[in-house]
């Protein structure tokens, strides 16, 4: 089996990092401006701000753990591999918990917070520090010219042709964790269903999508993922 396996916030949300919307209009746009902080516009206009706020967000992840949704992809990556399958895994998220957790065919298409991006020489490096004027980038030692390596509103996602040659082979997939309002990644669905791929999804709650899924599960990412992930491995 060849799947494909699209991640958002959801499935990191039990591991204590922030979704972006929900229902109750506490996630992350709900308390704070993109437009203000997730733009180049944005980081040309007041870096400092931008800066701090993905400062706060990769101290969060530093001390943040991967959850049992993490594991179990880790896990069915590793029993298709022995079939001669393969699990590629795109993720909306900068985090690095599907790393942690033994991910190794992971897509980060809107870029990854532990690594940082040099505006001089687009040298890219590992980032754990907090980032700012003093900062200084290790291939061209340009200072204060580093910014975080994610994707913003208006920015190209990374990795796109990678990402369409493993959904044309795949013959499964899967979206975890996303409310399917950000494109790109929203219309992976459709494409796939158009490529007459199963699909299936696995939320808290119905996405803007959920009409288009073969399959819908409603749960907890690390209960809902485990239990599929679980049907998949013994079915193989
Ligand atoms: P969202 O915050 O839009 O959606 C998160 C989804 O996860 C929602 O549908 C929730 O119902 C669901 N959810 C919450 N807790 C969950 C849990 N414990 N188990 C399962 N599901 C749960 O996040 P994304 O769809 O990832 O982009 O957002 C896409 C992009 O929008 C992000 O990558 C980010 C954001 O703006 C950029 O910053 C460029």
């Amino acid at each position: 089996m060849r799947l494909f396996a699209l991640t958002g916030a959801g499935v990191s949300a039990e591991s204590g990092l922030g979704t972006f919307r929900d229902k109750k209009r506490e996630g992350i746009w709900a308390r704070f401006d993109p437009i203000k902080l997730a733009t180049p516009e944005a980081f040309a206009r007041d870096p400092a701000a931008v800066q701090a706020f993905y400062d706060a967000r990769r101290r969060n992840l530093l001390g943040a753990a991967p959850n049992g949704a993490h594991v179990a992809l880790a896990d069915l990556e590793r029993a298709l591999t022995a079939q001669g399958g393969e699990l590629t895994l795109v993720t909306q998220n900068i985090d690095d918990l599907h790393e942690r957790a033994g991910s190794q065919r992971v897509i980060h298409m809107h870029g990854e917070l532990l690594k940082a991006r040099c505006l001089r020489c687009a040298a890219v490096s590992p980032q754990r520090d907090d980032l700012g004027e003093a900062s200084q980038c290790p291939a061209c030692e340009a200072v204060g010219a580093l910014r975080p390596h994610v994707v913003w509103f208006g920015e190209t996602p990374l990795r796109m042709e990678e990402i369409g040659a493993a959904l044309v082979s795949a013959d499964r997939f899967v979206a975890i964790g996303t409310s399917g309002s950000v494109y790109p990644a929203a219309g992976f669905v459709a494409e796939a269903r158009a490529l007459g791929i199963r699909t299936c999804e696995i939320n808290l709650e119905p996405s803007d999508n959920a009409h288009i899924f073969d399959e819908r599960r409603y749960g907890k990412a690390s209960e809902a993922v485990a239990a599929w992930a679980q049907e998949i491995i013994e079915a193989l």
